[in-house]
C-alpha cells in the first residue's frame, strides 16, 4: 500500500464517549487467576452446573422449531409467571401485558431504564460502591452521575446524605439489594425510610433486585414491589441468570407501572428488540415449579457457612454476609497492601482470586476489604478454604 492509499483508508480517529473506561478489575483477575491455575472466586458466576429440567425444557423448544421472533415485550407465558411470582412472594399485582418486560439481562434492562428517562444534563444517584456497569450508561445517555457512598464499615443506606444529594436536576435513583459487592441486605424500615424521602418528590428509581433469592438467616427480601410509594415510580429489575445459575444465557425482567413501561419498550425494541425465544419457552415452563428458587437461600447459605465457618480463626476477618454470593473480607491483619495489589499478591502467591472493593468506587476508596464468590461447588470452596487458611 503508498502511503496516499494508506492515508486514504486509515479509520478515522474519533473522541470516545466512555473515555475513563478500560479493561474492568474482572477481566483482569480472571486472567490473573487462569494464568496462575488459581481458584477463581473473583468473578460473580456459578462453577456447577444448572438443573438438567431446565436445558431439557430450552432443548425441547428449540426441537419443537421455536426458533423465530417472539413478541417484543417477551413470550406471554414467561411474562405472566414473573407477575405470577412476584404477587405471591411481594404482594403487588403486575399486569403481564402492560408492566412486564423480558430483557436480555438485568445489564440490558438497566441501561435500557436509563436510556429510556435520562436526558442530557439529568442527574441519577448511585450509591457507592455500585455495579459498574451504572455509571457508564448513565454516562452514555448524557447524563451526570451523583455518587453518595453507603456508610462506610456497614454499608447502610445514609439517607441524610442521598436526600443532601437530591437536586431539582435529579430523575433517577438507583439501588440495589442485596447489594453486590458488600452482601448487604436493606430491611424494612431502610426501604420505608427511602420512601418516605422520595414521596415528595419527581425521582425514578431502579431497583437492581437480581439477588433476591438470595438472602439467608430467614430475612425476608424486601422488594421495592412489597411498598406502594417505590412500586410507583420504580423499574425492577432482576434476573435469571443469578436464580437459575445460568448467567451466560443473559435473560432478565422488568416490573414496571405501564407510564414507565411504556417508554422503557420504546428504547428497548430498538435497542434489542426481543429476547431468544427457546430460552424464553423453557423458563416459562420451568418456572412453574417454585421450588428451585423458593429453595435456593437454604442452597447458598449451606456454601456461605462451609466457605465463612472454614475460614473462623484464620487471619481474613470476614464481613457479615446477609444476601448475595459474596463474602468481604478484611485484608488489614494479612498485609499491609492496599485492596487491588493484595489481590494481585493473593492470586500470584496463594493461587485465589478476588476482587478489591475499591473496583466498584468512583474514587477508589481503599478500605482493605476484598470480595470472595462463593457462588461454587463446596469441592472448590475447599480447596480456596485450605488455600487461604494459610495465609
Ligand atoms: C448488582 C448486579 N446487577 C446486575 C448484574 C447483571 O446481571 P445479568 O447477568 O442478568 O445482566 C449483576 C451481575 O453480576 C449484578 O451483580
Amino acid at each position: 500500500m503508498t502511503s496516499a492509499q494508506h492515508e486514504t483508508h486509515r479509520t478515522p480517529a474519533f473522541p470516545s464517549r466512555l473515555p475513563n473506561v478500560g479493561t474492568t478489575i474482572f477481566t483482569t483477575m480472571s486472567a490473573l487467576a487462569a494464568e496462575h491455575q488459581a481458584v477463581n472466586l473473583g468473578q460473580g458466576f456459578p462453577d456447577f452446573g444448572c438443573d438438567p429440567r431446565l436445558v431439557d425444557a430450552v432443548t425441547a423448544a428449540m426441537q419443537a422449531g421455536h426458533n423465530q421472533y417472539p413478541p417484543m415485550t417477551g413470550l406471554a407465558p414467561l411474562r405472566e409467571a414473573v407477575a405470577a411470582k412476584i404477587e405471591a412472594l411481594y404482594g403487588r399485582r403486575y399486569d403481564a401485558a402492560t408492566d412486564i418486560t423480558i430483557t436480555a439481562g438485568a445489564t440490558q434492562a438497566i441501561l435500557t431504564a436509563i436510556l429510556a428517562t435520562v436526558h442530557p444534563g439529568d442527574e441519577v444517584i448511585v450509591l457507592d460502591p455500585c455495579y459498574d456497569s451504572y455509571v457508564p450508561n448513565i454516562e452514555l445517555a448524557g447524563g451526570v452521575a451523583v455518587r453518595v457512598p453507603l456508610t462506610p464499615g456497614t454499608f447502610k443506606p445514609d439517607f441524610a446524605r442521598i436526600a443532601a444529594a437530591i437536586t431539582p436536576r435529579t430523575r433517577l435513583l438507583i439501588i440495589n439489594s442485596p447489594h453486590n459487592p458488600s452482601a448487604t441486605v436493606w430491611s424494612d424500615a431502610d426501604m420505608r425510610a427511602l420512601e418516605a424521602l422520595l414521596a415528595p418528590t419527581d425521582v425514578l428509581l431502579i431497583s437492581d433486585e437480581v439477588y433476591e433469592h438470595m438472602v439467608y438467616d430467614g430475612q425476608q427480601h424486601q422488594s421495592a414491589a412489597r411498598f406502594e410509594g417505590l412500586a410507583a415510580r420504580a423499574f425492577i429489575i432482576s434476573s435469571f441468570g443469578k436464580t437459575y445459575h445460568v448467567t451466560g444465557w443473559k435473560v432478565g425482567t422488568v416490573a414496571a407501572p405501564a407510564a414507565l413501561t411504556a417508554e422503557f419498550r420504546k428504547v428497548h425494541q430498538f435497542n434489542v428488540f426481543t429476547v431468544n425465544t427457546p430460552m424464553q419457552m423453557g423458563l416459562a415452563q420451568y418456572m412453574r415449579d417454585p421450588a428451585p428458587y423458593l429453595q435456593l437461600p437454604a442452597f447458598y447459605q449451606a456454601k456461605r457457612d462451609l466457605f465463612c465457618e472454614g475460614l473462623a480463626g484464620s487471619r481474613l476477618k470476614l464481613l457479615p454476609t446477609a444476601g448475595t454470593y459474596f463474602v468481604c473480607a478484611d485484608i488489614s491483619q494479612v498485609s499491609d497492601l492496599g485492596e487491588a495489589a493484595f489481590c494481585q499478591w493473593l492470586v500470584r502467591t496463594h493461587g485465589v482470586a478476588a476482587i478489591p472493593l475499591s473496583a466498584f468506587y468512583g474514587d477508589g476508596f481503599d478500605q482493605r476489604v476484598v470480595r470472595f464468590c462463593f457462588a461454587k461447588q463446596d469441592a472448590t470452596l475447599r480447596e480456596a478454604v485450605q488455600r487461604l487458611r494459610r495465609l
